[in-house]
């Protein structure tokens, strides 16, 4: 436990964003808020105040905005901010590049900026396996794997912000940050009060799916099943959200911790590959419920085979993913039950 200190969370009522303040709350830590609501539900602050049983502080700012979000720094004096506040969809990226490193580059500069004006301590980056790209000859990645070039101007904009963040870090040797290379997170919240809402149809798996199940979408299509793996569809690291949210609760006490300045990228994922076909067969298995599906063509740039080496997680973080991928079907198929029902 901690003193209460604040934790800026931009991006806090998305997906991730929103579980990892149940989990900061559940902590001792006070997080706030900071979303423009973009792409995500405003009735995500009544779930949370419901699962937290506290008030949640919430900034409506475009982290962009860099006069509005000197306001939020200066008003709230954050101990701590965990960036999430970005553009995510690999699809939508291809078709509006320029969208996609405005906004992500963009508020990465201007939280980066008001981290040093306002002598905040820790920084925790939300960045993505997909800095990856292919790893070739390779289906175990550790951090020391190179990074070249991503697939997607989603994934290079991960690949640029970590690159000015290691150029911020050698300026200014005393700054804090880690940044988390997320595997598939997968999965909602106990409650099922939180979860994925992926706005317009899914891109990926696990929503689809479940959208599916429940009559929303007509038909799942697995993207190939010849590749080299198995049972011939593609290998995925599938961590549930909430071990993702603790694992960020972990790294801003990591970097409390820590005397000197610090900067380190880290895997998040189970360590563990799980096929396609084996995501839908635990679903049918676990719920019951039979999936439509059918087998397609391969999709343009979908990597064969790739799970994350937890060892620096486990190491430098003290983490380790605790939940099945049982826990990661059934929650998901409860959040998408209870959309139904309350229609969020
Ligand atoms: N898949 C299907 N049918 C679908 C959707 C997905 O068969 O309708 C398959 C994909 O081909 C892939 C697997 O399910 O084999 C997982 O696909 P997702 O789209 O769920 O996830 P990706 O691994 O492609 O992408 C995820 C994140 C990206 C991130 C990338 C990093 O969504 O943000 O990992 O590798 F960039």
């Amino acid at each position: 436990m901690n003193s209460g200190k604040k934790i800026l969370v931009t991006g806090g009522a998305g997906y991730i964003g929103s579980h990892t303040v149940v989990s900061l709350i559940e902590n001792g830590y006070t997080p706030v808020i900071v979303d423009d609501f973009r792409n995500a539900q405003s009735s995500v602050i009544e779930q949370l105040e419901a699962i937290t049983n506290q008030k949640i502080k919430l900034h409506r700012v475009d982290c962009c905005d860099s006069q509005a979000m000197n306001t939020v720094f200066e008003a709230e004096k954050p101990n701590g901010v965990i960036h999430f506040a970005a553009y995510k969809a690999v699809n939508e990226s291809v078709e509006k590049p320029l969208e996609y490193y405005k906004n992500n580059l963009q508020s990465l500069l201007v939280v980066l900026e008001l981290y040093q004006k306002h002598k905040v301590q820790s920084l925790v980056f939300s960045s993505s396996c997909t800095v990856y790209g292919e790893p070739k000859g390779k289906i175990e990645v550790d951090e020391s794997f190179p990074i070249e070039k991503a697939f997607s101007p989603y994934g290079q904009t991960k690949i640029i912000c970590e690159q000015i963040i290691q150029d911020f870090h050698h300026s200014q040797p005393d700054s804090k940050i880690i940044s988390l290379r997320y595997f598939n997170p997968v999965g909602a919240h106990a409650s099922a009060l939180i979860g994925e809402y992926p706005i317009g149809k899914p891109n990926n798996l696990l929503p689809y799916i479940t959208q599916t199940a429940i009559g929303k979408l007509k038909q799942l299509t697995v993207f190939g099943n010849d590749y080299a793996t198995s049972d011939g569809t593609c290998v995925r690291d599938y961590i549930h959200v909430c071990d993702l949210a603790d694992a960020h609760v972990q790294a801003i006490s990591f970097l409390e911790k820590e005397t000197n300045g610090v900067l380190e990228a880290v895997n998040i994922g189970t360590g563990k590959g799980t096929s396609v076909q084996e995501i839908i067969e635990t679903f049918e298995t676990e719920t019951g419920v039979s999936l439509n599906y059918t087998i397609g063509p391969r999709r343009a740039g979908d990597v064969e085979a790739i799970y994350a080496n937890t060892s620096k997680s486990e190491k430098i973080l003290q983490w380790k993913a605790k939940r099945s991928l049982k826990d990661s079907v059934c929650s998901a198929w409860n959040w998408e039950k209870n959309i139904k029902k309350n229609g969020y």
